[in-house]
C-alpha cells in the first residue's frame, strides 16, 4: 500500500506530462513554456480537447455559453451571497445539469468563468457584471470578476496565468474527476467532484494563504524570523513543496515572467523574492533529506494580487482555468477507461465467533 497513491500509475494519458526531476511541463506535445504567453485560452482549450470534444469557433461558442450560464444562475445568486467564494461556485456549477452531452464541454468551461466570476462579486457584496460576447473568455472573465476591464497587458498577464494552470496530469482533483467520470456519472458532474478536490489549502486553496503570509511577515526584514516561528509550530509554508515536482515548479518561473511584465502595477515581486529566498533557505534545514521548492501558488498569489483580483477569488480563478483540463480527462477517461475502485487492506477487528 502506498499513502497517498505515492508514485502509483493509475491512468494513461495523452493530455500532460509532468516531469518532478527535470522540473519540466510537457502539455499535448508541447512544454508549458511555448504555449503560456504565445497562445490563447480558446486555443489552449482546443488543443487540450482535440478529438475529445468539439473545438469549432471556441471563442464564439463560449461567449455565447457565458449568456447562458450567467441566465442560468440568476435564481441562485442570493443564497450564493450568504457562502464563501469557492463555495458558492461549488453551489451554481452543482446546479447544472448532466445531460446533452454534445454541449456539456463548453457549456462547463464557460460556466466555470461565469460562476467563478459570480461567486467572486457576490460573496463580497458587489453588484454582478453580465458577460461581453465580444471580448475573449481571458478579458471577459477577467472583467466580470474584479468588476472592471482590463488593459492589453493585464488580459495577457491573466491569459497567461490561465494557460499556465490548464492542466496538470493527475493531481487530485483531476483524480477526482477522473473517478467520478469513470462511473458514467456525467461530465457536470465530474466537474463539480474536481472543484471540491480543488478546494482544499493542500491544492488549489493555497494562493490567498500565501498572501496571508505575505501580510503576516509585513517587512523583508521578518522573515527569517516569522518563517522559523511557523515551521517551529508544525505550520507548512504555502506555495512551497510539491508530490511531484523535486525542483523548482516551472509554471512558478512562467508566472514570475509575467508579473515582472506587469510593469507599473502594484506589484510586490521583490518583497516576493525575499520572502521565497529566505523561506527556501530555511526549508532546505528544516528537511534536508527531502527538497522543498516553491510551487506554483506562490507567483500565482502574486500575478493575481497584481490584476486586483480579491484573493477569495484565487481559488474560483484556478478552478476556472482547469476546468478545460479537467473536461478533457474526462471525456478521456469515458473515453477508453474503466470504473476506477480500487482495494483496500482490512485492519480492523474480526467478528469473534461463539464457540
Ligand atoms: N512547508 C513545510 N513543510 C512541508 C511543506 C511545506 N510547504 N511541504 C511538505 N512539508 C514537509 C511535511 O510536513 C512532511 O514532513 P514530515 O515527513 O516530517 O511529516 C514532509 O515535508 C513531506 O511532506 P508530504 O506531506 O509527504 O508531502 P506531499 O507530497 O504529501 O505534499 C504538498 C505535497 C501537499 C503540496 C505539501 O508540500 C504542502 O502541504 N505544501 C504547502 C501547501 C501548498 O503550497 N499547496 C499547493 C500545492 S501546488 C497545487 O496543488 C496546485
Amino acid at each position: 500500500m502506498r499513502p497517498g497513491l505515492d508514485n502509483v500509475i493509475a491512468a494513461e494519458t495523452i493530455l500532460s506530462h509532468v516531469d518532478g526531476e527535470a522540473g519540466r511541463l510537457i502539455i499535448r506535445g508541447h512544454d508549458l513554456e511555448d504555449l503560456a504567453g504565445h497562445i490563447a485560452y480558446e486555443d489552449a482549450t482546443a488543443l487540450l480537447w482535440a478529438g475529445f470534444a468539439p473545438t469549432a469557433n471556441l471563442r464564439s461558442e463560449l461567449a455565447e455559453a457565458r449568456v447562458r450560464a450567467f441566465e442560468h444562475f440568476k435564481p441562485l445568486t442570493d443564497q450564493a451571497a450568504r457562502l464563501t467564494a469557492v463555495e458558492a461556485m461549488r453551489l451554481l456549477l452543482s446546479s447544472l445539469p448532466d445531460d446533452d452531452r454534445s454541449k456539456e464541454p463548453v457549456n462547463s468551461l464557460a460556466a466555470a468563468g461565469v460562476a467563478a466570476a459570480l461567486a467572486a462579486r457576490l460573496t463580497s457584496g458587489h453588484t454582478v457584471l453580465a458577460p461581453d460576447t465580444n471580448l475573449s473568455h481571458a478579458a471577459d472573465i477577467l472583467r466580470m470578476v474584479r468588476g472592471a476591464p482590463g488593459d492589453a497587458d493585464e488580459v495577457h498577464a491573466f491569459e497567461t496565468y490561465l494557460v499556465t494552470v490548464i492542466d496538470h496530469g493527475l493531481n487530485a482533483s483531476t483524480f477526482a474527476a477522473r473517478v467520478v467520470a469513470s462511473t458514467a456519472a456525467g461530465l457536470p458532474s465530474a466537474v463539480v467532484a474536481a472543484l471540491c478536490a480543488l478546494k482544499g489549502p493542500l491544492h488549489g486553496g493555497a494562493p490567498g494563504p500565501v498572501l496571508d503570509m505575505f501580510d503576516a511577515i509585513a517587512t523583508p526584514a521578518n522573515a527569517d524570523a516569522w518563517i522559523a516561528d511557523a515551521l517551529k509550530r508544525g505550520e507548512r509554508l504555502m506555495g512551497f513543496g510539491h508530490r511531484v515536482y523535486r525542483v523548482r515548479d516551472p509554471r512558478a518561473s512562467v508566472l514570475k515572467a509575467a508579473v515582472a511584465r506587469l510593469k507599473g502595477r502594484a506589484n510586490r515581486i521583490a518583497f516576493a523574492e525575499a520572502i521565497e529566498a529566505a523561506a527556501l533557505r530555511a526549508l532546505k534545514d528544516f528537511k534536508s533529506e527531502r527538497r522543498l521548492d516553491t510551487n506554483v501558488e506562490f507567483y500565482t498569489a502574486l500575478l493575481l494580487e497584481a490584476l486586483a483580483i480579491p484573493r477569495e477569488a484565487f481559488t474560483p480563478v484556478f478552478a476556472l482555468a482547469r476546468t478545460a483540463g479537467w473536461i478533457a480527462h474526462i471525456r478521456e477517461q469515458e473515453a477508453g477507461g474503466r470504473l476506477i475502485r480500487p482495494q483496500s487492506r482490512y485492519v480492523g477487528p474480526w467478528p469473534v465467533k461463539a464457540a
